[in-house]
C-alpha cells in the first residue's frame, strides 16, 4: 500500500506530480529540490525571490488540522511563484472521511484549482485524494496523521545540509514524542536516503516508536547516550492531540530534565551542534527557551527554508503542468 503511494507520486514519464511521502524520492531528486530551494533564498531584509512559473495556476490550501508555519509558507510560496492561492477554512469536526472530502475536492476541481495542499489527521487522506483527482491536479501532503510530512522533511534536510553536507559522517539525534511524530518519520526517510551516518531517536519508553517504523535508526531512552557527539539535535513537541492516554509519560519537570533539549543536555552533543525544532514549541517542556533563541538554534532558519522548499516543490509540479 505505502509502496503504491510512493509510485503514485510520479507521472508516466517519471516526473514528480504529487508529493505524498519522502519514500520513493531518491537522493538525486532530494538534492535537486534542495538545490532549487537554495536558489529561492535571499539575504535577510532583501525582497523575496519571485517567479511567474505558476502564473495562471491556483493552489488550494486545505488544512483539516491546525497549522501556522506550513500553511503560511505554502500560501507565500504559491504567491511568490505567481499562483492564485485559495485558503479554505475547514471545520474539522464537520467533515467525515469518504464521500464528503471528495465532494470538497470535486468542488475545487470545478473551480480549476490545480494544486491541492492537504493536511489531515487521518492516515491515507492525501493518497486517497491523489487517486481521485483529475489528471491536471496535483496533491501535496502538508501533514498526514503521524505518518508523513514530506515538505517538513525537505526543509529539515535543507537546514541540516546548510550546517554540514556530509550526511554519511553525521549523527542526527531527534528527541521527544517519536511515536506520534510525522516530522520524525519524514526527516528519517530523507536522512536514510541520503545515507546518514547515524540516526538516533530519543524518547521516554512510553513515547518510543512501534517496532519497524524507523528502519535503520537507533532507539534510545537516555538523553546522555542519545546526544553523545551528535551534530544535529532536533526537539519535538509531545503530540497530545494524538495521545489517548498520558500514562507513563513523565510530568513536565521530569520530562524537561530527562528529555528536554537544554543547555545542560546539549553538553553531550558536539560543541558546534545545531538545535532544530519544527514548531510549535513548548518552551520549558521539550526545549529550553533561551537555547531556542540562542546562537546554536536554527529554528528560524528552518522557517525561512520552509518557504523556499515549498517554492521548489510547487515549481517542480508546475513544470509538468506547463506541458499539459
Ligand atoms: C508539526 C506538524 O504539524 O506536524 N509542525 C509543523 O508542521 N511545523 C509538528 C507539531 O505539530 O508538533
Amino acid at each position: 500500500m505505502e509502496q503504491d503511494d510512493a509510485k503514485l507520486q510520479f507521472d508516466e514519464n517519471g516526473n514528480l506530480r504529487h508529493l505524498l511521502s519522502l519514500k520513493g524520492i531518491d537522493a538525486i531528486l532530494l538534492t535537486e529540490l534542495l538545490d532549487d530551494a537554495e536558489g529561492y533564498l535571499t539575504a535577510p531584509g532583501a525582497l523575496p525571490a519571485r517567479s511567474q512559473s505558476l502564473a495562471g495556476r491556483t493552489v488550494g490550501n486545505l488544512f483539516f488540522e491546525p497549522s501556522t508555519r506550513t500553511r503560511a509558507s505554502f500560501d507565500l510560496a504559491g504567491r511568490r511563484l505567481g499562483a492564485d492561492v485559495l485558503n479554505l477554512d475547514v471545520n474539522t469536526s464537520s467533515r467525515k472521511k469518504g464521500e464528503s472530502i471528495l465532494d470538497t475536492i470535486y468542488t475545487l476541481e470545478a473551480m480549476q484549482v490545480d494544486v491541492m495542499v492537504v493536511r489531515d489527521a487521518s492516515d491515507g487522506v492525501p493518497a486517497y485524494i491523489a487517486r481521485n483527482v483529475k489528471d491536471h491536479v496535483s496533491v501535496l501532503n502538508a501533514g498526514e496523521s503521524d505518518v508523513s510530512h514530506p515538505t517538513q522533511g525537505l526543509l529539515d534536510l535543507m537546514t541540516i545540509r546548510q550546517h554540514n553536507p556530509d550526511f554519511k559522517n553525521m549523527t542526527v539525534a531527534i528527541v521527544g514524542d517519536i511515536q506520534h511524530s510525522r516530522v520524525a518519520r519524514s526527516a528519517s526517510e530523507a536522512l536514510q536516503t541520503m545515507g546518514i551516518g547515524e540516526l538516533r531517536l530519543i524518547s521516554p519508553p512510553a513515547l518510543a516508536p512501534d517496532a519497524g517504523r524507523f528502519p535503520g535508526a537507533r532507539i534510545v531512552d537516555n538523553i546522555a547516550d542519545g546526544l553523545k557527539d551528535a551534530d544535529v539535535v532536533m526537539a519535538l513537541r509531545i503530540q497530545r492531540e494524538r495521545i489517548g492516554n498520558l500514562d507513563g509519560v513523565p510530568g513536565i519537570d521530569e520530562y524537561f530534565a530527562n528529555y528536554g533539549v537544554s543547555y545542560e543536555n546539549m553538553k553531550f552533543a558536539k560543541p558546534d551542534a545545531i538545535v532544530m525544532h519544527p514548531g510549535p514549541m513548548n518552551r520549558g517542556i521539550e526545549i529550553e527557551g533561551a537555547l531556542a533563541d540562542g546562537p546554536r538554534s536554527v529554528i528560524t532558519r528552518q522557517v525561512t527554508n520552509g518557504v523556499a522548499v515549498r517554492m521548489a516543490v510547487l515549481d517542480r509540479i508546475g513544470r509538468i503542468m506547463s506541458t499539459q
